[in-house]
């Protein structure tokens, strides 16, 4: 899938942002290597901590659908800027792989693309972990 469309796809669900106190929609969308793509949005909340970023809603639909192998996520938000996934949710998309591709938009036209990888080098995760278990 190109990535004009997945950006189309996680602008169009941005739409459906629960963004209610930063009044920053953000949409996102997952495209999974079978080809499917979840999209998500934003969730957040009166007590400000348990807000959930757009990725993170995509990354939750796609594993509870049975997917865990991803190929790239496109983000895009309501500003007229390129929006970069917070650390929390680098840390999810690095949990499925380091090559994942990341997409921050402005629009379906202008995007910068980063592998997971550059924008969270030396992440820590599961080879990490394993290397304590012994
Ligand atoms: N947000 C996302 O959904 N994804 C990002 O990549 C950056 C931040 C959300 C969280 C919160 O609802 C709002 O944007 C402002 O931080």
């Amino acid at each position: 899938m190109e990535y004009k469309k997945l950006i189309e796809l996680a602008d169009d669900v941005r739409k459906n942002s629960y963004s209610p106190y930063s009044g920053y929609s953000v949409g996102a969308a997952l495209l999974t290597k079978r080809g499917n793509v979840y999209t998500g949005t934003n969730v957040e909340s009166a007590s400000y901590t348990p807000t959930i970023c757009a990725e993170s809603s995509a990354i939750v639909k796609a594993v509870s659908e049975g997917e865990q192998e991803f190929e790239a996520i496109a983000v895009i938000s309501g500003a007229d800027d390129f929006v970069t996934p917070c650390g929390v949710c680098r840390q999810r998309i690095f949990e499925f792989g380091s090559g994942i591709t990341v997409i921050c938009a402005k629009n379906s036209e202008e995007y910068l693309e980063y592998s997971i990888d550059e924008l969270l080098p030396r992440g820590f995760n599961r080879e990490s972990l394993e290397k304590g278990n012994k």
